[in-house]
């Protein structure tokens, strides 16, 4: 996984590379690859470009907005440039994996001047509540190994401003009766491993880092049927932490 390059397209490979020939089934691309969107070369030149250079010659990758892809004169036509199994949230089974990957949308209310009252993300959460508890509650998801979700915006560590907010009311509950194993974000520019906390979040909670040099993060997902094991590593290629969870 990477998260919040931020136009920065020289770090597709920078990090990748950090995997050497680790075999691998995709890469999931966690939101705020860019600012905001400008136009068609924007997307080849940030994004399609430097992933094909890379690797998605040979992986495919699946894309989730951040905050920073709702913005600008291009974000609308973001989704039809990319698809993703079943839309602009969605869910997989890969492997022992059940995994679902949220759209958490903007950090900020809707209501906030910036967004000129065009937005609607409290609907756009709440519908995306009521159709992540119908995916948890399938045979194909309670069957699974391990339930993963992926989401730009994490519930928790991440400040509180209203984005964070409504998700940890939205979904939180929902990972914790569901026993998600697993929740994997981005959006603070800061990486953290954090255990499950009693009473808070019953799920750990990674996050990956930042744009900047220094502060890049490749995060490692691997699973058979007896370990989910995740990885972080830094720009330079070192370990940061790393995170192991057996099946229930
Ligand atoms: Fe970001």
């Amino acid at each position: 996984m990477l998260n919040d390059i931020h136009d920065r397209p020289h770090s597709f490979g920078e990090l990748i590379r950090h995997n050497g020939d680790a075999p691998y089934d995709f890469v999931f691309l966690n939101g705020d690859m860019f600012d905001y969107q400008t136009d068609e070369q924007q997307l080849i030149d940030h994004l399609i470009h430097p992933c094909t250079e890379t690797f998605a010659r040979k992986k495919p990758f699946l894309f989730i907005r951040g905050n920073h892809e709702t913005r600008g004169k291009f974000a609308r036509q973001l989704k039809d440039y990319f698809t993703n199994p079943g839309g602009q949230y969605f869910s997989i089974k890969t492997g022992p994996v059940f995994a679902v990957a949220l759209d958490t949308g903007e950090d900020k209310p809707d209501t906030e001047p910036v967004y000129a009252g065009i937005v609607d993300f409290d609907q756009y959460r709440m519908q995306q509540a009521i159709w992540l508890e119908k995916q948890l509650q399938l045979k194909e998801a309670r069957k699974a190994r391990f339930r993963v979700v992926m989401m730009h915006i994490p519930p928790f560590y991440s400040g509180d401003w209203h984005g964070t907010l409504h998700c940890r009311k939205l979904f939180s509950p929902l990972f914790d009766r569901y026993r998600v194993d697993l929740v994997i974000a981005g959006h603070t520019h800061k990486h953290g491993i954090h255990p499950p906390v009693k009473g808070e979040h019953s799920y750990p909670i990674i996050i990956g880092g930042g744009p900047k040099e220094g502060k890049r993060t490749l995060i490692k997902v691997s699973a058979d049927a007896n370990q989910l094991a995740v990885k972080m590593l830094g720009d330079t290629g070192a370990e940061l932490g790393e995170y192991k969870i057996s099946s229930r």
